[in-house]
């Protein structure tokens, strides 16, 4: 293995996470036992979960478990094969169709992951070098790797501010016209704020370019009935390419593309993480029409979800907390330093009689002194729960002199 084999071994004894391991901070790959709740238990702490994605608390929805359960027994556990070739089950097809409905576009198409889905649709759709495109700084990983996958020089790739049309339009000068892909997150995953979709899509009218929209922690949680960032601003006819997961609001896995049926026949004849990757479980497929069913009646996951982030920003504010820009079901609380963040953390988890699991995210997920604790709700949080949060995050706040 030569080299291989010295820089894991040199990173396995001096690389950061060794590093941190030892100073008893690392935060990383704790494990959950039992369901993603409010509630659980990690690490033999009992822990407040506001890290999760669970954001309409369908990981454990009765109707979703047993709708997953009874896709097993009718279809088996698995596809065995690509979309292309032998893994189309026509539980695929009926998702589509009801995933396109949902969203009201033409046609859509399913992936085994949204990573997946970024990575294929993005690569696939920059494919001359006569085209560019123009991300969001604070764009997902996802994202950024399917634009290097893409057939383009650095050249033709412009990053503008985050979430800031003038610079975007500046870029958009600097291109010729009809030749540029716009791409953004809908609600950007870390900080919890929705893209300026109604700029965003004059400026990409100005110009003739296309939207693309990752949808990943819109979907459910913004839009009429959760149907994401374009219909939240309704602008479904103006946004060329909705993207999104299946792994937080539909609590699964899978990743799809909402479009018209050009596009979707263009990705799914030219992704190669679509054509080389087999197809996603039908439990997935019945777990994510079971939550159609659910949210297309019901909208009280979506407003709890909301009223309890709602709740949970106030108060934070109202202590002293930089919660940047959020509006959604994600908040950040920014702490600006990265092992005092991973220090700030580790304290919450630790809180006695109860903790609170969150996620510390650090430079390059964040910018170099943005570094920020992600918290995240669940539709089927208490009051009680929030409040006892609020007391958590105001008792270590205080001690870590971070309010
Ligand atoms: C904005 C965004 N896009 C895409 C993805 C990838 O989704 P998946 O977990 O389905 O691979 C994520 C997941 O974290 C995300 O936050």
């Amino acid at each position: 293995m030569g080299q291989f084999y010295k820089k894991c071994d040199k990173y396995l004894r001096f690389g950061e996470p060794t590093l941190v391991k030892k100073t008893g901070i690392y935060p990383y790959f704790y494990q959950v036992c039992g369901k993603q709740n409010p509630v659980v238990q990690m690490d033999g702490n009992e822990v407040i979960m506001l890290g999760s994605n669970n954001y309409l608390g369908m990981a454990s929805h009765p109707k979703v478990k047993e709708a997953a359960q009874r896709a097993i027994e009718e279809y088996g556990v698995g596809s065995t094969g690509s979309r292309l070739l032998n893994g189309t089950m026509e539980i695929h097809i009926e998702l589509e169709n009801r995933l396109a409905k949902f969203f009201g576009t033409e046609d859509c198409i399913v992936f085994s992951t949204g990573m997946q889905a970024n990575l294929g649709a993005i690569s696939s759709m920059l494919s001359e070098k006569d085209e560019w495109v123009l991300s969001d700084q604070q764009n997902h990983a996802s994202i950024i790797d399917g634009i290097k996958l893409g057939n383009m020089s650095s050249h033709n790739k412009k990053i503008y501010q985050h979430n800031d049309m003038d610079d975007l339009e500046k870029c958009l000068k600097e291109i010729p016209k009809g030749k540029g892909l716009i791409v953004t997150d809908g609600v950007f995953s870390m900080e919890g704020d929705i893209v300026k979709l109604d700029v965003l899509v004059e400026l990409a009218e100005k110009y003739d370019s296309g939207v693309y929209v990752d949808d990943a922690h819109s979907v459910g949680v913004i839009g009429p009935h959760g149907r994401g960032t374009a219909a939240h601003f309704d602008l479904v006819d103006k946004v060329g390419i909705i993207m999104g997961t299946f792994s937080k609001s539909f609590a699964t896995i899978g990743g799809y593309i909402a479009a018209n049926k050009a596009i979707c026949n263009w990705i799914k004849h030219k992704a190669r993480s679509f054509i080389f990757s087999a197809s996603p479980p039908p439990a997935n497929c019945a777990t994510v029409l079971a939550v159609l069913d659910i949210i297309e009646k019901d909208e009280s996951y979506r407003k709890n979800v909301l009223s309890v982030a709602d709740r949970m920003r106030k108060g934070l504010k109202n202590l002293g907390y930089d919660v940047g820009d959020s509006s959604t079901a994600i908040v950040p609380l920014i702490v600006g330093e990265r092992r005092k963040t991973m220090k700030f953390f580790k304290v919450l988890f630790e809180n006695k009689p109860r903790g609170i699991f969150s996620n510390p995210v650090v430079h390059p997920a964040t910018s170099k002194g943005g570094e920020l604790i992600r918290s995240s709700y669940i539709a089927t949080m208490t009051n009680e729960i929030v409040d006892e949060a609020l007391h958590i995050f105001e008792d270590v706040g205080r001690k870590m002199k971070i309010i």
